[in-house]
């Protein structure tokens, strides 16, 4: 199994043990691999907003040099994990940042046929409100990569650091992760994407039939037949 987990953070706090509890959890044999990247100090800086990754490739991005070691990991995963603490009822800036170099893999643009099979988790804690919303967020973005199946992980800590988080709260996260875990192993290679996915790919096949205005989107549809009756997924 190859788990990729990028955190929103670079600190080893309370949203930090949440994603490594759940990584023990998964693990199964020490075969098993993790990516690990910390941002900002593994991913790009601010997106400048040339558009290139959508309209000439992703290779032009003048930032693929932090993008495209993250882009592969995500590939290659059976499962992915993201984590963000709260900040102001959002996601970190920085992990909004990598999601802003990220774009050209949305279903709109070029998704990879390999993630509808995957598996997403989306984590956040907050001390009080808004850790739901964030992965909630997170979620979201994964769902416009084609994300197959995707868990949200919210916690309220009641604390500002990982010390201070109550014993009850961290058994609460021990068991939960356990949980999860557990219920994600008996998923991989099984998963197929929901309804809402399906659909949204119909569309998107449908927009594609008649793109005029990017041949490097279109091509990836058409070179892979999805703009005919062929999709990523089995059955
Ligand atoms: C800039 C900043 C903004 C925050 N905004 C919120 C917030 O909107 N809601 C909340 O409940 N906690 C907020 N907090 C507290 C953290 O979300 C909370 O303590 C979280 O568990 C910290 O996770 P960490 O230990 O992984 O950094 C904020 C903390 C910081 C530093």
């Amino acid at each position: 199994m190859e788990i990729t987990v990028i955190h929103g953070q670079i600190h080893r706090g309370s949203t930090y043990h949440v994603s490594e509890a759940l990584i023990n959890s998964l693990k199964q044999s020490p075969d098993d691999q993790v990516n690990s990247f910390m941002l900002p100090l593994d991913g790009p800086t601010y997106c400048v907003g040339c558009v290139s990754c959508i309209y000439k490739g992703e290779s032009y991005c003048p930032h693929k040099d932090k993008v495209k070691p993250i882009a592969e990991a995500i590939l290659r995963s059976d499962v992915i994990i993201i984590d963000s603490p709260t900040y102001c009822l959002d996601m970190s800036g920085q992990l909004k940042t990598l999601f802003d170099h990220l774009g050209y893999i949305y279903m709109t643009h070029r998704p990879n046929g390999e993630m509808f099979t995957k598996i997403g988790v989306a984590v956040s804690t907050a001390a009080g409100a808004g850790a739901k919303s964030v992965t909630k967020s997170i979620a979201k973005q994964m769902f416009w990569w084609g994300v197959g199946k995707t868990y949200r992980l919210p916690f309220l800590v009641k604390a500002k650091n990982y010390q201070e988080v109550p014993e009850l709260i961290k058994a609460k996260i021990a068991e939960k992760t356990k949980k999860l875990g557990c219920k994600i192993q008996t998923k991989i290679g099984h998963v197929k994407p929901g309804l809402k996915s399906k659909a949204l790919f119909k569309i998107m096949s449908m927009m594609h039939r008649g793109n005029t205005w990017n041949p490097i989107d279109k091509n990836h549809w058409e070179s892979r037949s999805w703009l005919n009756k062929a999709t990523p997924w089995r059955g």
